[in-house]
């Protein structure tokens, strides 16, 4: 938390705000005109995340979300199939913009904590005849949210791909918690990015931006993304000022995603043990945990109300689920603060 705040905020690590050092690298930004390719900052920020994923080139973006539909809008004809896990982003959370711009739709398959298997992918792919959909690209979430922040091994990443190249498909990554992926196994995020077409990352999310992801690609995908991005409205200007954050944050904030981590496992270890609550998955791995309170009698939108009133905020992703997201506004202290709150909160409901 931050001086002044009211509460404890782990609604998402969307909810972060630009720290004092960051807000002076985005003020004293160099900037030019970005659609013309002539802003330095966002050059920059786009040779840093190209190279840090091992690809030719990358492109900044207003958000995540516009990272996935513009990678769809290239990959994918009108008619062709995606296969996603049913928890992706890509499903749940886009206004169906596969759908309603590519003309797309996307084939869910039931993961294990958003990770499914070579083999579900072998299975859904559709057979090459004039009736089926063409079954065209596999996205994968790098970590899962609705999965828990699962991190994809690497070797279950290998055996998709190699699945999805046997049968022509292309593949991208939604990354948009790959570093809290990297940082938490230890595997680089060249490594992870390898096996894609494409793949992007989330800056407004564990890295503490307040805008944009950069998606990375080929020099040709990326000249195509440049089309889609222009089309939409996500063509800026002085977009150094944006940038700026995002290389402040790849330089300052990528190793501290290791206090995210402990945080939300102590919270974890905090609340496990209370009757009526199970931690889901009840591994927690990187930065988010999803439990649920049904077998204490509880919805999920009695327990907001009733952190709320104690000065921590969370979400409810479902009648009995809940979901704490920790970030870099959040310290330990909050998380211990949020962990009381959450005991006192279960015993007034005995
Ligand atoms: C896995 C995943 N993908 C994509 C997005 C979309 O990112 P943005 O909010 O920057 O549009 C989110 C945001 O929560 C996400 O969790």
């Amino acid at each position: 938390m931050t001086a002044g705040d009211a509460y404890v905020n782990l609604i998402s690590d969307t909810q972060t705000r630009p720290t004092e050092p960051m807000r002076r690298a985005m003020a004293e930004a160099a900037v030019g005109d970005e659609q013309r390719g002539d802003d330095p900052s966002t050059n920059r920020l786009c040779e840093m995340v190209a190279e840090l994923l091992g690809k030719e080139t990358a492109v900044f973006l207003p958000s995540g979300t516009m990272c996935n539909q513009v990678a769809v809008l290239v990959h994918c004809q009108s008619g062709e199939e995606i296969i996603a896990d049913e928890t992706a982003h890509i499903i749940t959370s886009e206004g169906a913009g596969a759908a309603a711009l590519a003309g797309a739709w996307v084939r869910p398959l039931k993961g294990r904590n958003g990770i499914f298997s070579a083999e579900q992918v072998r299975a859904a792919i559709r057979p090459r005849n004039r009736n089926a959909p063409r079954t065209r690209l596999v996205a994968v979430e790098q970590t899962s949210n609705r999965g828990g922040g699962s991190v994809w091994p690497l070797a279950a990443i290998e055996d998709v791909a190699s699945v999805a190249r046997e049968h022509g498909l292309a593949l991208h990554m939604d990354g948009a918690r790959l570093l809290n992926a990297v940082v938490a196994s230890g595997v680089s995020a060249r490594q992870f990015a390898a096996p894609f077409d494409s793949v992007w990352l989330d800056l407004s999310k564990g890295l503490g931006c307040p805008v944009g992801g950069v998606l990375a690609a080929s020099a040709d995908f990326i000249d195509e993304a440049w089309r889609w991005k222009h089309r939409l409205g996500g063509a800026m200007r002085q977009s150094g000022v944006l940038a700026a954050a995002g290389i402040y944050a790849l330089e300052h904030h990528v190793e501290r995603l290791a206090e995210d981590h402990a945080n939300a496992k102590l919270f974890a270890e905090r609340i496990a043990a209370l009757p009526g609550i199970e931690l889901q998955p009840p591994n927690v791995e990187t930065n988010l945990v999803f439990f649920d309170v049904s077998g204490a009698g509880l919805t999920a939108e009695q327990v907001v109300a009733g952190l709320l009133r104690r000065g921590i905020r969370i979400g409810a992703e479902g009648e009995h689920q809940l979901r704490a997201v920790t970030h870099l506004d959040v310290g330990r202290e909050g998380v211990e603060q949020a962990a009381a709150a959450l005991v006192a909160v279960m015993n007034e409901a005995k």
